[in-house]
């Protein structure tokens, strides 16, 4: 009895600190939260959408909704204009973990037929004040032009355990404050990139499918803020790249001159090449005026002859969720996940 007694106390124990941790706040979402708007691919009932474009079309423009989305691939591609706080929730049975996400959004459209990038995005969000939680959003275009799966415009967007599809420009972080956690990002060329925002990325996997930069930060001043930091990430090979990738894959390259990356605390595998950065091009290298930093890195691409345009810090003073997101981050990121 006496040897029961522990582990009993102790399982009790566990239970209670986890109900209080934020991390274990909600482990299965399943069914819509009362109030909210319903997608239902198939078998939608009266008063639901059988697409996500539907459900948001049936918005006011300025209340706070909530939409939740039912298992299932939806072929669409998604504009978000409305100036209302929005949360979309996809089914999951564990809203903190990526790979349990059940609903996927797919689009097939590069920027060299959409006209721009933006336009070719399959998820587009261009407005303040979004949550978007538990869904695969891919663009399924391939090698061969930009092809973004999610453009994103706006101050105070959250995205959580989001999957996000590509392969050149997967995540177009433009403009506004932006933060991501528990996502994955998988892509090959600058599939991490924008001119104007403050993006925070944390407890994410960044996944190269080939070779190529993840990030392409760009600026367009020397007075334009726009700072990404990848914090308490990993950086791996996507299980979907078709050959090695050991050394050929670049944490960065700068779009303009100003570009201002930072990794901190984060995992960076065997596939980052020992310079660690590479120039825009050899006719425009671009580096001129770079802030590019590493922060605690762990792992074997941490370590090698770096390029000299880039630095190793000590301290994250300048690169925490804080710094890039304001003081008043912790209002409007949901802290689960912080
Ligand atoms: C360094 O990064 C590791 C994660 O790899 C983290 O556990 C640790 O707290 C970090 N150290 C500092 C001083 O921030």
């Amino acid at each position: 009895m006496r040897l029961l007694t522990f582990p009993l106390f102790f399982a009790i124990f566990q239970l209670l600190t986890c109900t209080a941790s934020p991390l274990n706040k909600r482990a299965s979402l399943t069914s819509p939260p009362s109030g909210a708007v319903v997608v239902r691919q198939s078998g939608t009932k009266s008063g639901e959408f059988s697409t996500l474009q539907a459900a948001i079309d049936s918005l006011d423009d300025s209340s706070s909704k909530t939409i939740f989305i039912y298992p299932g691939t939806y072929n669409e591609q998604i504009s978000i204009t409305r100036s209302g706080p929005l949360t979309v929730m996809g089914s999951t049975t564990d809203t903190l973990k990526q790979s349990a996400n059940q609903v996927t959004i797919q689009h097939s459209l590069s920027a060299a037929v959409a006209g721009s990038d933006d336009a070719s995005g399959t998820f587009r969000v261009h407005k303040d004040n979004l949550n978007l939680y538990n869904v695969n959003i891919k663009n399924t275009f391939g090698k061969g032009s930009q092809a973004i799966a999610l453009s994103s415009y706006g101050n105070q967007l959250g995205y959580y355990a989001v999957g996000l599809y590509g392969y050149q420009d997967t995540l177009l972080t433009n403009q506004g404050t932006q933060f991501f956690s528990a996502c994955y990002i998988e892509g090959a060329v600058d599939f991490i990139f924008g001119q104007h925002a403050r993006l925070f990325i944390h407890r994410s996997t960044i996944a190269s499918v080939d070779a190529g930069a993840i990030t392409a930060n760009g600026p367009s001043s020397a007075s334009d803020n726009s700072l990404f930091v990848i914090d308490s990430s990993s950086v791996i090979q996507s299980s979907a790249a078709t050959t090695s990738l050991t050394g050929k894959v670049f944490l960065g390259r700068p779009w303009s001159q100003w570009a201002r990356v930072a990794f901190t605390n984060t995992m960076l595998s065997s596939v980052i090449n020992s310079a660690g950065w590479e120039q825009w091009s050899s006719s425009a290298p671009n580096t001129a005026n770079v802030e590019f930093v590493e922060v605690n890195n762990s792992g074997p691409g941490a370590s090698g002859t770096r390029a000299s345009f880039s630095k190793k810090s000590t301290s994250t003073a300048g690169f925490t969720a804080s710094d890039v997101l304001g003081s008043s981050w912790t209002s409007w990121v949901d802290q689960s996940y912080a």
